[in-house]
């Protein structure tokens, strides 16, 4: 090996060490957790942050995380998504999210988030714990004519919109959770800590 091919090995690893920015999925694409660049597996486990740069992510993208153990997905919602989303209140269990678990700062309104764009949320589904897939797509075959993008869980069939609301019909009780999270920057999460104590 050359040095140079040394020298950018060297790097490759110093950036995986040190960094702690995560990286964005592709478009609709199953996104594998990114976990490399995050605390360590210790850290991780206790509960540690995690900081999210968003600066690449294109409406529609998202992207995965981990945090506590635990799935939780940033995603961007581009103009018509989030047009659509208090379209679907008559289609919800709890359009306003009164039952479900938010932090007080994200307002109970169908965009459910701090930054209209930006939904970030646990993918863990509430009924028995399985983790729902992201169908952004705008009416697929499996999922119907009115679907206009969202999650659909696998294990019994639920279903939720780009806000983590759930979908009448669905054995989950509640909508996704939201984590608690700010932002540091304009395009960097922080997720674990609340807005107020940051
Ligand atoms: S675990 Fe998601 S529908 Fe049952």
């Amino acid at each position: 090996m050359s040095n140079d091919g040394v020298n950018k090995g060297r790097r490759r690893l110093l950036i995986g060490a040190t960094s702690a920015v995560g990286a964005v999925g592709a478009v609709g694409a199953a996104v594998p957790f990114v976990a490399s660049w995050n605390p360590s597996a210790k850290a991780k486990t206790a509960g540690a942050p995690v900081k999210v740069d968003i600066s690449k992510l294109e409406p529609g993208q998202q992207a995965v995380v981990k945090w506590r153990g635990k799935p939780v997905w940033i995603v961007k919602r581009g103009e018509e998504a989030l047009a659509n989303l208090p379209k679907l209140d008559s289609n919800m269990q709890d359009p306003n999210s009164n039952a479900s678990e938010q932090p007080a700062y994200v307002p109970n309104t169908p965009i459910r988030a701090i930054r209209d764009d930006i939904a970030v949320l646990v993918g863990i589904c509430t009924h028995l714990g399985c983790s729902p897939t992201y169908r952004p797509e705008i009416a697929p075959a499996d999922l119907g004519a009115d679907w206009v993008g969202g999650y659909y869980c696998p294990c019994h069939g639920s279903r939720f919109d780009l806000s983590g609301r759930v979908m009448n019909g669905s054995p989950a009780p509640a909508n996704l959770v939201i984590p608690p999270h700010h932002y540091e920057s304009d395009n960097v999460i922080i997720v674990g800590v609340d807005q107020e104590t940051a």
